[in-house]
């Protein structure tokens, strides 16, 4: 990404600790728990495994080969395909950032609780305490006009961390910080699981990851819920692995590193589960309340759920808590970096901007844009980005992958890019797969997405969607329409 030298990772280990780290995130330690905890615990897994084949892996390696096939940024690789679908680029990095802003946000939450969690700070009303003492939320529109100073400093510590780590050459700074961060999130997880399940009624808890409800499997619902999760874990669509795999040397073995990363990701949620579910287990047997009532809604819990169990737990809260919030911090920051480095390279390659200065303007924007949710009325606007981001643009933008690679490029030739070096190959069932599954699951997550988008708006949240189609439609368009600096951009 500097102005002349090529980029790329020093070596495959480099390659493949950055790429699990982009898809180990909140959404597996949080979000995976969550997700199979309201939609039928064991037989979940079947649609999830189904999913993880059949469409993760498969769109993952539609990103690993274009990426590697062209070595470029998205933005030039969608404008050598075709010169009209330049926008679709600037408008899939756009959606990846505003993504980011609200994400580096619930990182920020995290490393507050850091802190509380030394001293179980949210006494014992945890609801209370995250809402009012933390968030600081109201329900009043005036609420954009105060800013909570402790949510705007953690959400600033974030940017900077992720500042430092991204201007600093991609070797040096995501490469070796997955390889630091990496192996420590799974050591500490690998502790955190090992002592849940030493706590009374653990097995009540994880006995439910592996107690299929067959009824489940007929409920489209849980089919949509098991591909949203692994749209979501594996980070499908958002110019990752394309950017990632951009920095691959031409001896790399595709599909045997897309297969690892994959597993490593779907092995680390639902190992990780384990652990979630022994500690929701046990504090089922401890409350008296029943299991399925645990928790009721929503990702924000887990700043509510995990505080109320630390404060059940006795002394060894005050190591599994901290913790606990830290592993989330780490997999949170090595999500962030891989979300900024694409957005970063595009940016950098057709203003010819280098490194250090576009990922210090990304930042700034970056936190500017993610100060709306340091508000007192912040909770609120970030749940409606998320929903529209992730329900609606996000599919979009899939949906839109999907047809510019399954239908105008030569699909041909990614087969044949991914299995050159490969020792596992994929066939023309792939193709299949990207042409005609994926666009028709992803058609029904989204038509879904919007509905349970539209039914719960309100005036405030229709109001801020109506914003953000807005912003992305036009800021694509300027990206665009700015002439490129590097003459080298519009050579097909
Ligand atoms: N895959 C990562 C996670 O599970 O948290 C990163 C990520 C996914 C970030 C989806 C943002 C997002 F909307």
């Amino acid at each position: 990404m500097t102005k002349n030298k090529k980029q790329e990772w020093n070596s495959n280990l480099a390659f493949m600790m950055a790429m699990i780290g982009s898809a180990v995130g909140l959404g597996n330690i949080w979000r995976f728990p969550n997700v199979l905890y309201s939609h039928g615990g064991g037989s979940f897994m079947i649609p999830y495994i189904i999913s993880l084949f059949l469409l993760g892996i498969s769109f993952v390696l539609v990103e690993y080969a274009v990426g590697f096939k062209f070595k470029k940024s998205i933005a030039r690789i969608l404008f050598s395909i075709k010169t009209k679908l330049e926008p679709v680029a600037w408008f899939i990095l756009l959606i990846v950032f505003l993504i980011t802003t609200y994400y580096v946000c619930v990182v920020g939450w995290d490393l507050i609780y850091i802190v509380l969690s030394f001293t179980k700070a949210w006494g014992s009303n945890p609801d209370i305490y995250f809402a009012n003492n933390v968030l600081h939320s109201t329900d009043s529109i005036s609420g954009i006009f105060t800013i909570v100073p402790n949510v705007l400093i953690s959400i600033f510590i974030i940017w900077l961390i992720a500042w430092l780590i991204i201007k600093r050459d991609l070797n040096d700074g995501i490469g070796r910080v997955s390889q630091i961060l990496l192996p420590l999130l799974c050591l500490i997880v690998v502790g955190i699981v090992a002592f849940s399940l030493t706590l009374p009624g653990a097995s009540e808890g994880y006995t439910q990851i592996f107690t299929p409800d067959w009824s489940a499997l007929t409920n489209l619902d849980v089919w949509l819920a098991a591909f949203g999760q692994i749209v979501f874990s594996l980070s499908l669509g958002m110019a990752i692995a394309m950017t990632y795999a951009s920095y691959l040397p031409e001896d790399s073995k595709l599909v045997d590193n897309a297969l690892i990363v994959a597993f490593s990701n779907s092995g680390f949620e639902i190992f990780n589960s384990i652990g979630i579910f022994s500690i929701l287990g046990f504090m089922a047997v401890t409350s008296g309340i029943a299991f399925d009532n645990l928790v009721t809604e929503g990702s924000g819990l887990a700043f509510v759920v995990f505080p109320q169990v630390f404060n059940i737990m006795g002394p060894a809260a005050y190591v599994i808590g901290p913790l606990f919030f830290i592993c989330i911090l780490f997999a949170g920051i090595t999500s962030v970096i891989a979300l900024l480095e694409g957005v970063c390279y595009s940016i950098s390659e057709k203003f010819l901007i280098e490194r250090k200065k576009t990922a210090t303007v990304v930042c700034i924007v970056g936190f500017l844009i993610s100060a709306i949710f340091a508000t007192g009325i912040g909770s609120t606007i970030l749940g409606i980005f998320d929903a529209y981001l992730n329900n609606f643009a996000l599919l979009f933008a899939i949906l839109l992958e999907c047809i510019i690679f399954g239908w105008i490029y030569k699909f041909d030739d990614l087969i044949d890019t991914l299995n050159k070096n490969s020792n596992i190959k994929v066939g023309k069932t792939w193709k299949i797969v990207i042409k005609y599954i994926l666009p028709f699951c992803i058609l029904g997550l989204w038509i879904q997405g919007i509905y349970s988008t539209i039914s719960t708006a309100d005036g405030l949240s229709i109001t801020i969607m109506a914003i953000l189609t807005v912003v992305i439609l036009i800021v694509p368009a300027i990206f665009t329409k700015l002439p490129a600096i590097n003459k080298d951009y519009y050579k097909v």
